[in-house]
């Protein structure tokens, strides 16, 4: 679905994840989020916060696994995404912080494999992933599968791609202080999630969504495996659009 603006697209994905998250709670069910970080998603946090806000949406019944994290990454740091979900929507709702999942960036190296095959069980405990929001990389990586990851990979410790880590220089204040690692949820994981939203906004994402959509699908692009889910929707803006 193509939008003029980004705020106009928002809002149906942030309608449909309100209709989810109210539907189970009728049932009495609890609604599993997968949720993603960088600039795509923020208006849609923003507009879910509003819906907190003006129009009683509840997210106690909300569980939520988060994509990624940097690693070595300290929770209190800004250039966290645990820093970012907190500070662009957990703060502001009423969500249970024991229902919040987001990998652990201060992991030793010999405490990582067990964490990502927890965080995957974990998912599974939950009942998986109704509804998965992704923003996409440059490199074609959805959460922090780069070119390489397969489409049965799970969570675990990644290396980051150099247009990647040249991507979030800005956040870090230079590309020599931007972590080269990450733990992310695989390919695989994602693709379990029962219903998948992608967010693109802008010319910088035109190239890559053209390869994601119309491309073969490739471990070149991991994003091409979205091709095989049956319920994926992508929201971009007419920018992010313009090579298709
Ligand atoms: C990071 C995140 C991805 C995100 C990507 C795009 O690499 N790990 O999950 O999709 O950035 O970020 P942005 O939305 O800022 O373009």
């Amino acid at each position: 679905q193509i939008y003029e603006e980004p705020a106009t697209a928002v809002v149906t994905v942030a309608k449909e994840i309100a209709n989810l998250i109210r539907s189970k709670a009728e049932k009495n069910e609890k609604c599993v989020l997968g949720l993603a970080t960088g600039s795509s998603p923020i208006k849609l946090y923003e507009e879910l916060v509003r819906m907190h806000k003006e129009e009683g949406l509840s997210f106690q019944n909300v569980i939520t696994f988060n994509l990624d994290e940097y690693l070595p990454m300290p929770k209190e740091s800004e250039q966290s995404y645990h820093y970012f979900m907190h500070h662009h929507l957990f703060d502001h709702i009423d969500i249970d912080p024991a229902n919040i999942h987001i990998p652990d960036g201060t992991l030793t190296s010999e405490e990582i494999e067990k964490f990502c095959k927890a965080y995957d069980q974990q998912i599974e405990s939950a009942g998986g992933i109704d509804l998965q929001v992704l923003g996409i990389g440059r490199t074609g990586h959805i959460g922090f599968n780069e070119p390489g990851s397969l489409p049965t990979s799970t969570t675990r410790m990644v290396y980051l791609n150099d247009l990647t880590i040249q991507d979030a220089a800005g956040d870090f204040g230079g590309k020599d202080k931007v972590p080269t690692r990450a733990i992310t949820m695989g390919v695989g994981t994602i693709l379990k999630a029962k219903r998948i939203v992608l967010l693109a906004w802008g010319e910088k994402k035109a190239s890559i969504i053209k390869e994601t959509v119309e491309g073969s699908v490739s471990d070149k692009v991991p994003a091409t495996f979205l091709q095989t889910h049956p319920n994926v929707g992508f929201f971009i803006d007419i920018k992010a659009a313009e090579e298709l």
